[in-house]
């Protein structure tokens, strides 16, 4: 059997000129775990040409969901940000990936910290009962640098805890904390200031992190993880893995492609 499946382009929203969503068919026998990520992309003169991407979509969902960069010159993004309803899309068929909550101790709250399209894995987290069945809450910081790109923040805010199934779940036990840095917005600042300052704990009325309640998921740019596994280990937080859960697990937003 291949590697890959082709599958169909559903619908393509564009948030900016440098961020957009695109849904697509699924394999019924594609699984998955919320959090995943698998290689996706297009075939060029007959070649698969992939990059990774993090599933947005929850593993219950028919349909798949990705949220992408643009890169002018990036060999797949200035591409791939041409696509357009019924095209095909080349999906990898082995999800993997550190983003799991069965990687991370038992804990109290679970805090998901995420700059750009990091917030991707934490969308199909956030849409699964499981995760409100492990935590008591659930924190959802996504931090950019215009409001505009604050992708879902209209789901996360109105639809979400309306949703049939899951509103009760995630009215009550999810906080979201969307967070700009260039420009004026109710929150401002980065995630790793934020923290740093308290200003986020006061904001959200939690207590500061502690590692025997708090666990921790990390999905960003490549400075925003070492900045963040760096402050929480000064607080005793130790990471998690696929072999040995932890405190904290990371995985780094696959951007710039
Ligand atoms: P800033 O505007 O201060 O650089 P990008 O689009 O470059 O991936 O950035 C997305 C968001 O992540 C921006 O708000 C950016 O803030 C922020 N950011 C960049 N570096 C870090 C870091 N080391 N720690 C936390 N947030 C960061």
């Amino acid at each position: 059997m291949s590697a890959f499946n082709d599958e169909q382009v559903l619908s393509v929203h564009h948030w900016t000129d440098k961020l957009f969503t695109f849904t697509t068919t699924r394999d019924p026998s594609l699984r998955f775990s919320n959090g995943h990520f698998t290689m996706i992309g297009l075939r060029v003169n007959g070649k698969p040409l992939l990059r990774a991407y993090s599933i947005v979509s929850a593993n219950y969902e028919e349909q798949l969901e990705f949220l992408s960069i643009k890169v002018a010159d990036g060999p797949l993004t200035s591409r791939l940000q041409h696509i357009q309803v019924g095209d095909s899309i080349v999906v990898g068929r082995k999800p993997t990936g550190t983003l799991l909550i069965d990687y991370l101790l038992p804990g109290k709250r679970l805090y998901l910290l995420s700059t750009g399209t990091g917030l991707a894995p934490f969308m199909s987290i956030i849409r699964d009962p499981a995760t409100y069945e492990a935590f008591e809450q659930v924190i959802l910081v996504h931090g950019v640098r215009q409001a505009d790109e604050l992708a879902y923040n209209e789901l996360l805010t109105e639809h979400l805890p309306q949703h049939e199934f899951l509103g009760e779940m995630i009215s009550k036990q999810l906080l979201y904390y969307p967070t700009v840095t260039r420009e004026s917005y109710r929150n401002m600042g980065r995630v790793t200031e934020l923290m740093e300052s308290g200003k986020l704990f006061d904001d959200l009325k939690l207590p500061g992190l502690d590692p025997l309640n708090d666990r921790v998921m990390l999905c960003g740019s490549p400075a925003m993880l070492k900045d963040l596994k760096h402050m929480l280990e000064t607080r005793g937080f130790k990471e998690g893995n696929t072999s040995r859960p932890g405190d904290f697990v990371i995985e780094r937003a696959f951007a710039e492609q």
